[in-house]
C-alpha cells in the first residue's frame, strides 16, 4: 500500500493553529471528570463539535475486545449523545478503516472515502456513500486505549488540519482520562468489596502494625470482648492477647508472615478482655513488608470446638455403653450356664474331699502307705487347681474391665471356653469334636471379649440342638489358617439350622426366636469381631445344622509360620 494523502501522521500541525481558549476548555472538561459515563459523554460531545462531523463514535478496549461505548450525532445544530454498549460491526463502522488504525496505531483521514483506495469498496462506505472519515487512536504511551471515529457524508475534506490539531490533543487527554477513570473505578470497586467484607462482620478482621491492633471490625471486637474505645486507645496488642500456651504457634505465624508476606490459616486462641479464652482460626497478609502493617482474618471456633467435644463425649459414651452391653451379655450367658458352672466348681471340690478321705484312710492304717498318701495329696492339689481355674475363668468373664489387647493363641481361648461349658455340653448329651490346627499365627485382641464370642456361639449351638434327638447332637469346633495372615474359626452344630432369609437378620440386635431370648448375643459378637478387624457370618451346615464362622487378622509383626 502506498503512503498517500490520507495518512495523517505525516501532517504536522503548526502549534499556532490551536486556539488557546479551546485547548483550555477541552482540557478542563476532559481532565476534570472522573465518572466514566460523564467522561465518555463529554469527550464524544466535544469531539463531534470540534471535528465538524455528523457522527462520532468512541470505541474503548475492554479486555481483548473493542466496544462502542458512546455515539454522538448532530442534527440541526444540536448534538445527541447515546451511551451505548455495542460490538464493533460492519453495520457501525467501516471495518477496513477501524482495523487499519488498530494495526498501525496511527490516525487515518480520508478526504473522500468513496473514491480512495483501498477503502472505497468497504461495505460500510459503499452503503452510506461516506465522504469524509477520520479515525484517531487513543494512545497511552504505546498502549491502545480506544479509538475515536468521525464521519461526514455531506462534504469532502471536512477534517481540516486545524481541526486535526485540536482533535489530536483531545485524543491524548481522552486516553489518559479514560484509563485513569477505569483504574479508579476498579480500585473503588475492589475497595468497596473489601469494605463489604469488613462491614458484613461475618468474620473478624483487624489491621495491625508491629503487634498493635489499629483497626478492627465489630465482629473481631465481639470475638475478643473489647470495645471500640479499647481499640481507639491503642491498648489492644495481638501478642498480649495470645494465651501463653499458644505463643509458639503465634511465633511461627509471625515468622511465616515475615518470610512470605502471608500466613495460611492456623488454629490459635485469644485472651478475651475478661481473661477467658476463645479458640480461633486466623490467617493474614502483610500490606507492606517494610512498614510491618498487615491484615488478619479471624474466625471464632467456639461452636465448632464445642461440637467436636460433644462428638467426642458421645463417642465415649457410646463406647462405654458398648462395653456395658457386652458385659451384660456375658453375665446373662454365664447365668444361663449357672447350674453347669456350679457343678464345674463343685466337682473338683467333691473330688478333693474324696481324695482327702482316701488319704486319711491310708494314714489310719497300722503301717501308713506313704506312696498312696502322696498320690492322694497330689490329686487334692490337682482338684484345687481345677476349681481355682474354673473360678478364675468365670471371674474374668464376669469382670467389667476396660478393653485390654494382648497377643494370644485362638486355640487356647477356645479350649478354655470349652472347659467352662463342658458341664452344659455333657448335661445336654452333646458330642464335641475339636479340630484345632497346629501352628496358627497368634492374634492380638481382648481375651475376655473373644472368649465371649466363642461362648455365645457355643451356647447358641447347644440351645439349637435341644430340639434334635439325643444321639444326633454334634458340635464341631475347628480352626484353620485363613487367607492373608489370618485365622479362621468355625463352630458347627447339627441343630435345625437357620433359614436362608434369617442368616443375616440373626445378627440384628434384639432378633431372637427363643421365648426367653434377648437377641443380643450375635449382634454383640459381630461388633466384637469387627472391632478386632475380623468378620463373623453364618452359613447353612450340610447335611443339617448351622455354621458360624469368623476370621481374625494375625497380630501385626508376626513371623510367617509354616
Ligand atoms: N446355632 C444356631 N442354630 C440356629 N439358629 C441360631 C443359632 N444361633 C443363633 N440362631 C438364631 O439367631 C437368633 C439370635 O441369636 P442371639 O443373638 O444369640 O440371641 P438369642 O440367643 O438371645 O436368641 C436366635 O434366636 C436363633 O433364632
Ligand atoms: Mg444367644
Amino acid at each position: 500500500m502506498k503512503a498517500v494523502s490520507w495518512t495523517l501522521n505525516t501532517i504536522m500541525e503548526p502549534i499556532e493553529q490551536l486556539n488557546l481558549a479551546t485547548v483550555i476548555e477541552v482540557s478542563q472538561a476532559v481532565l476534570g471528570e472522573n465518572v466514566l459515563e460523564k467522561l465518555l459523554d463529554t469527550i464524544v460531545r466535544i469531539a463531534i463539535v470540534q471535528a465538524g462531523a455528523q457522527r462520532a463514535l468512541l470505541i474503548i478496549a475492554r479486555g481483548d475486545k473493542y466496544r462502542i461505548e458512546a455515539e454522538a450525532t448532530t442534527s440541526s445544530e444540536s448534538v445527541n449523545v447515546d451511551l451505548r454498549h455495542a460490538n464493533v460491526t460492519s453495520a457501525e463502522v467501516p471495518e477496513s478503516v477501524f482495523h487499519y488504525v488498530l494495526r498501525t496505531k496511527e490516525s487515518l483521514r480520508l478526504d473522500d472515502a468513496s473514491s480512495e483506495r483501498p477503502f472505497f469498496d468497504d461495505q460500510y462506505i459503499k452503503r452510506h456513500s461516506t465522504r469524509s472519515i477520520l479515525c484517531l487512536p487513543l494512545l497511552k504511551q504505546t498502549r491502545l486505549i480506544g479509538v475515536l471515529y468521525f464521519e461526514n457524508n455531506l462534504s469532502c475534506r471536512v477534517f481540516t488540519s486545524a481541526r486535526m490539531a485540536i482533535l489530536k490533543l483531545l485524543a491524548l487527554e481522552a486516553a489518559c482520562s479514560i484509563e485513569n477513570t477505569l483504574l479508579y473505578g476498579e480500585l473503588r470497586e475492589r475497595e468497596a468489596r473489601v469494605r463489604r467484607l469488613v462491614d458484613s462482620n461475618i468474620i473478624g478482621i483487624f489491621i495491625g502494625r508491629s503487634g498493635c491492633i489499629t483497626e478492627a471490625n465489630d465482629a473481631f471486637l465481639q470475638i475478643v470482648g473489647y470495645s471500640r474505645d479499647d481499640l481507639l486507645s491503642g491498648r489492644m496488642r495481638w501478642p498480649d492477647m495470645t494465651p501463653p500456651e499458644w505463643r509458639k504457634e503465634q511465633a511461627e505465624a509471625v515468622a511465616e508472615l515475615r518470610a512470605t508476606g502471608t500466613v495460611k490459616p492456623f488454629e490459635n486462641a485469644f485472651l478475651r478482655k475478661d481473661g477467658s479464652r476463645v479458640p480461633v482460626l486466623i490467617g493474614g497478609a502483610m500490606f507492606d513488608e517494610c512498614q510491618g502493617q498487615g491484615v488478619a482474618f479471624v474466625l471464632d471456633l467456639t461452636e465448632r470446638k464445642q461440637a467436636e467435644d460433644d462428638l467426642r463425649r458421645s463417642e465415649r459414651r457410646y463406647h462405654e455403653a458398648e462395653l456395658e452391653l457386652a458385659h451384660a451379655n456375658r453375665v446373662a450367658t454365664l447365668g444361663q450356664l449357672s447350674t453347669s458352672l456350679a457343678h464345674e466348681v463343685k466337682q473338683p471340690i467333691a473330688a478333693a474331699i474324696n481324695n482327702a478321705s482316701a488319704a486319711l484312710h491310708w494314714i489310719d492304717r497300722e503301717s501308713p502307705d506313704l506312696e498312696k498318701i502322696r498320690q492322694s495329696l497330689g490329686r487334692i492339689v490337682g482338684n484345687g487347681h481345677r476349681a481355682n481355674d474354673v473360678i478364675s475363668r468365670i471371674r474374668s468373664l464376669l469382670k467389667k474391665a476396660p478393653l485390654q489387647k494382648e497377643r494370644l493363641e485362638i486355640n487356647d481361648a477356645i479350649r478354655e471356653v470349652l472347659a467352662l461349658s463342658r458341664g452344659e455340653i455333657t448335661k445336654n448329651a452333646i458330642s464335641v469334636r475339636t479340630q484345632l490346627a497346629a501352628g496358627l499365627l497368634p492374634i492380638e485382641g481382648d481375651r475376655v471379649q473373644l472368649q465371649q464370642v466363642i461362648l455365645n456361639l457355643v451356647v447358641n449351638a447347644v440351645e439349637a440342638m435341644s430340639s434334635v434327638p439325643v444321639g444326633a447332637r454334634e458340635l464341631t469346633i475347628s480352626t484353620v489358617k485363613g487367607r492373608a495372615e489370618s485365622v479362621h474359626v468355625a463352630i458347627r452344630d447339627s441343630g435345625p439350622g437357620i433359614a436362608q432369609v434369617a442368616l443375616d437378620r440373626a445378627f440384628d440386635a434384639f432378633y431372637t426366636t427363643k421365648p426367653g431370648g434377648l437377641g443380643m448375643g450375635l449382634s454383640i459378637s459381630r461388633s466384637i469381631i469387627e472391632a478386632h478387624g475380623g468378620r463373623l457370618w453364618a452359613t447353612v451346615n450340610a447335611p443339617q445344622g448351622a455354621s458360624f464362622e469368623f476370621t481374625l487378622p494375625a497380630a501385626p509383626d508376626v513371623e510367617q509360620r509354616d
